[in-house]
């Protein structure tokens, strides 16, 4: 059996660190890996796949830089050239972005079978990329691996039950690697106080919108003055940033960091605040409490249970949650599985 990994960001490396390792063990099974090069700098590309030991992509597309249309355009034409050469069985696919859109609209006009891993989320809201991207995947793939009950539920509201699509709840990849790699964080090298908290802001809905950026920024400024605030900066919002002169003198300001460097900031902080969807359920599996930047939230067990308060982009909101500190701290709960998500994957696949 063949498969066709379609990867292109960093939380795409990171879920195929976990299923790529799993689909390792079996002798029959034969993983082309293609990278379309969304992301490509080091420290959000390279490292993932030499921390992680991922194997080196087959394909490197090197597309990025531009625009939606662009981007998907140019990431469609390509793949589809490699899958017209390697003749996959099956084309995986992860998440919600871009790399995965392109990778599944190209499978699925060549009538190859599509397995997307992190399928049935949804924000409700229309004008996130990611939303569409979901939307559009789901529809059109063969087997679809839901990390969450509520992920089962919405594609049964959206008529699934009744298409010729095969849904399975796997539980979250995410969890698996959290499992496995819990024991090999390494700290990374800036200043660290007793007491921090981990933030991490990129979501086209922050960083693009100047009103939402700045009153996220001025929440984070005033915590400052009493804990430390660490926050991996990813290039997106460090472009925007600094274009619109926003003071982050008080914050701590790195680089975007490795997969395990993170492990150890989340393991070690007090608190989690970001509007990242992978890390809102990090904090979780590492039983943090998590304030989410955002209005809505594709995990919401994590809010429903109290792991996780949704605050938008509202100073007050951000600042009067952090005050209060109320959070349910009982993480004994099995929401994503127990770390099986991909042993599960690759046998279905088998089967
Ligand atoms: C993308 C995904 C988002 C995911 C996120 C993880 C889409 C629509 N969005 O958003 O779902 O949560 O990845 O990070 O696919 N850039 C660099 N170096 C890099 C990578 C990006 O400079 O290594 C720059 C790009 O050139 C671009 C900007 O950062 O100007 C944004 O990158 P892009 O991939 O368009 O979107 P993300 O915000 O990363």
């Amino acid at each position: 059996m063949k498969i066709v990994t379609i990867l292109g960001a960093r939380p795409q490396f990171i879920k195929a660190g976990t299923v790529s390792r799993e689909i390792a063990k079996y002798d029959e099974i034969e993983e082309v890996i293609v990278h379309t090069g969304q992301h490509y700098d080091a420290n959000m590309s390279d490292v993932f796949f030499y921390e992680m030991h991922i194997p080196k992509p087959n394909y490197f597309l090197d597309i990025n830089g531009l625009g939606h249309g662009a981007m998907t355009g140019q990431m469609l034409e390509k793949i589809e050239e490699v899958l017209l050469k390697e003749k996959p069985d099956w084309v995986m696919v992860y998440g919600d972005t871009n790399s995965t859109l392109a990778g599944s609209l190209a499978a699925s006009k060549l009538h190859i079978k599509i397995a997307h891993i992190e399928a049935g989320l949804r924000s409700f809201n229309m004008k996130m990329p990611e939303e569409i991207n979901r939307i559009l995947v789901d529809r059109i793939s063969t087997i679809l691996f839901c990390p969450t009950d509520t992920a089962i539920e919405n594609l049964t509201n959206e008529g699934y039950d009744d298409l010729d699509i095969k849904v399975v709840k796997s539980g979250d990849v995410m969890q698996d690697g959290a499992m496995f790699y819990k024991d090999l964080s390494v700290k990374p090298n800036c200043e660290i106080a007793e007491n921090y908290i981990l933030c991490t802001i990129h979501r086209a809905e922050n960083t693009d919108d100047e009103q939402r950026l700045r009153e996220i920024f001025e929440a984070l400024n005033e915590i400052a003055k009493e804990k430390q605030i660490i926050l991996p900066l990813h290039p997106r919002t460090k472009k925007i940033i600094a274009d619109l002169g926003i003071d982050v003198a008080a914050l701590t300001i790195i680089e975007p960091i490795g997969y395990l460097e993170m492990v150890w900031l989340i393991t070690n902080c007090d608190m989690v605040m970001t509007d990242s969807g992978g890390l809102q359920k990090e904090a979780f599996f590492f039983e943090k409490p998590c304030i989410t930047l955002r209005d809505e939230t594709e995990w919401v067990e994590l809010v429903d249970n109290g792991f996780n308060v949704l605050v938008g982009a509202n100073k007050e909101k951000i600042i009067s949650t952090y005050m209060n500190q109320q959070f349910n701290s009982d993480f004994n709960i099995d929401l994503y599985g127990m770390g099986q998500a991909s042993k599960m994957i690759v046998e279905q696949l088998i089967k």
